[in-house]
């Protein structure tokens, strides 16, 4: 066990899927993904402190409203995994700060429990490693390595089997924010539909599933223009299906000058993506002016990390 201090902050992104392809759906209720997730600078930040039970607070610049705050809240489960994995006597009191839009796609519940399990690492002293870290991160859900991860990276299996992709430079996006969340589940499930209905049956030969070498090969060329025709999510149909305003704030953005854009992860997020840092600026604030919530943000930044 290492040093033990009475209180850790940890921060961990928000993400973009780049690139979703979604497979057939398993007997576990997970789809195969061949994915691209890129970290960016949207945040969740994890204050944990010494307790002697499990408890959670939850405020923050989005409408936190629908955070339950007992275990069905991932970095509460994450917490208590670690301590059961770790033989840790001890409690932990989380207050999560959340910066990344709930039920917004951008995985801002995956972002918790990487930071939860990061911070609750550090207080507790129980120094796992990143190889075990990973580990219960997947457990947790499909999301969470990414978000301990941080950066760009490919995303096989559920999503949560990693391969750092090579990625040069910085890209600037315009997120569109919802007011009201959709669940990821609800989702692919739609999307389920829709191909039982266009008559997509069980026993086809298995769809190809690998990300274009187009999104690979424009990410490593910091390229931009290069990437935005690339931009694809399997979910967006689905996710358009019930919020048909979502194709509106597509159709906008696209007006308004961003290179391309797409439904983030399950949605409802909208990602524009921009040329550089004043071009996004010019298409946020034309999108403000249409009364929608639009923020600025920057990827790669790194995953789950100790601040304090
Ligand atoms: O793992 P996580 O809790 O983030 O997943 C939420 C839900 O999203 C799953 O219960 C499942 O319905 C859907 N999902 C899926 N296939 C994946 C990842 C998530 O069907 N690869």
């Amino acid at each position: 066990m290492g040093q033990r201090p009475d209180a850790v902050h940890v921060r961990a992104p928000g993400k973009i899927n780049v690139y979703l392809g979604v497979g057939p759906r398993h007997d576990d209720g997970y789809h195969s993904l061949a994915t691209v997730f890129q970290a960016v600078s949207l945040y969740e930040d994890v204050y944990a402190s010494a307790a002697a039970g499990f408890t959670l607070e939850v405020d923050g610049e989005v409408d936190v409203s629908g955070v339950p705050l007992d275990d069905r809240n991932l970095a509460m489960r994450a917490a208590k995994l670690l301590a059961q994995t770790a033989g840790v006597d001890a409690g932990v009191h989380l207050r999560i700060r959340k910066g990344v839009p709930v039920a917004g796609g951008m995985g801002g519940g995956s972002a918790d429990a990487a930071a939860a399990l990061v911070a609750c690492d550090a207080l507790w002293g129980t120094e796992l490693g990143a190889h075990r870290l990973h580990a219960l991160a997947a457990r947790l859900g499909a999301d969470v390595p990414f978000a301990l991860h941080g950066g760009t990276a490919v995303g096989a299996g559920r999503g949560d089997e990693l391969t750092p992709a090579l990625a040069r430079g910085r890209f600037d996006w315009v997120l569109v924010l919802s007011e009201q969340g959709l669940s990821t589940p609800e989702v692919y499930g739609r999307l389920d539909q829709l191909r039982a209905q266009e008559g997509a049956v069980a026993d086809d030969p298995p769809m190809s599933l690998d990300v274009p070498l187009a999104v690979l090969h424009a990410l490593r060329a910091g390229d931009a223009r290069e990437l935005a025709p690339a931009l694809l999510n399997d979910l967006e149909a689905a996710a358009v299906i019930d919020r048909p305003d979502l194709g509106a704030t597509l159709i906008d953005g696209i007006r308004f000058g961003a290179l391309g854009g797409l439904v983030s992860g399950s949605g409802p997020t909208i990602a524009l993506l921009c040329e550089s840092p004043e071009h996004a600026r010019a298409v946020q604030d034309q999108l403000l002016g249409t009364g929608r919530r639009a923020l600025h943000v920057h990827g790669p930044v790194p995953g789950a990390r100790l601040v304090g």
